[in-house]
């Protein structure tokens, strides 16, 4: 069993039952177009949190026990969202196209090259102008383990063929972890 997989089988450190802070000013704070896809969508706070303010959304996570963690509660809360199984650095294989791509705590999980692999993929399911919403831990978060650091200029440099970085903001991540979050960044870039 892989390792987020196995971690769905109780509740991960990230899996906090509410969408991070960010994402819930987001969904209030600006027109996001129609379609949403959440990538790496967890159990589904995020995908439920833009369904419930009306848009179409589309939670994709490779970990089956996940999918089937956040179908159960979109059931049971009666949200649209959908959900299903997929690889991040293969979306074009959804044969779909969305407004916007959020993505909260995966983009720090790649390796370099599979970073390279997932920014292409996000190409392939963008509409022009789509924007990508992100949050990750930042450089200034300490190092207790768990997922990578990402410095402000890897996202400027994951970035810099073909899409427009409007921000790279200082933001916190919540989780079981923190007390009142981990440091992060929260980045706005638009495909050009
Ligand atoms: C830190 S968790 C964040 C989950 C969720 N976004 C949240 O905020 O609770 C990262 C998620 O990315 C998923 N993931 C990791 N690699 C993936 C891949 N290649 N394709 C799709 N999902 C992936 C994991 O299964 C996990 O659910």
């Amino acid at each position: 069993m892989s390792f987020f997989n196995e971690a769905y089988l109780s509740v991960p450190p990230w899996d906090i039952g509410r969408p991070q802070p960010v994402f819930a000013k987001l969904a209030v704070s600006e027109n996001l177009g129609d379609e949403i896809i959440d990538v790496g969508c967890g159990t589904g706070e995020h995908a439920m949190l833009f369904a419930s303010s009306g848009y179409r959304v589309l939670g994709v996570d490779s970990a089956p026990l996940a999918i089937e963690k956040a179908r159960i509660k979109a059931s049971q809360r009666g949200s649209k969202a959908e959900f299903v199984v997929a690889d991040a650095l293969r979306l074009a294989e959804l044969h779909r196209k969305f407004d916007v791509a959020i993505d909260s705590g995966l983009f720090h999980v790649f390796s370099d090259r599979e970073r390279l692999a997932y920014v292409g993929s996000l190409r392939d399911v963008l509409r022009p102008q789509g924007r990508y919403y992100m949050l990750c831990f930042s450089d200034k978060e300490p190092d207790w383990g768990g997922p990578r650091r990402v410095f402000k200029w890897e996202i400027l440099a994951s970035f810099s063929e073909g899409w427009l970085v409007d921000y790279v903001r200082p933001a916190k991540f919540e989780s079981a972890h923190h007390g009142r979050g981990g440091e992060a960044w929260f980045s706005k870039v638009t495909r050009t």
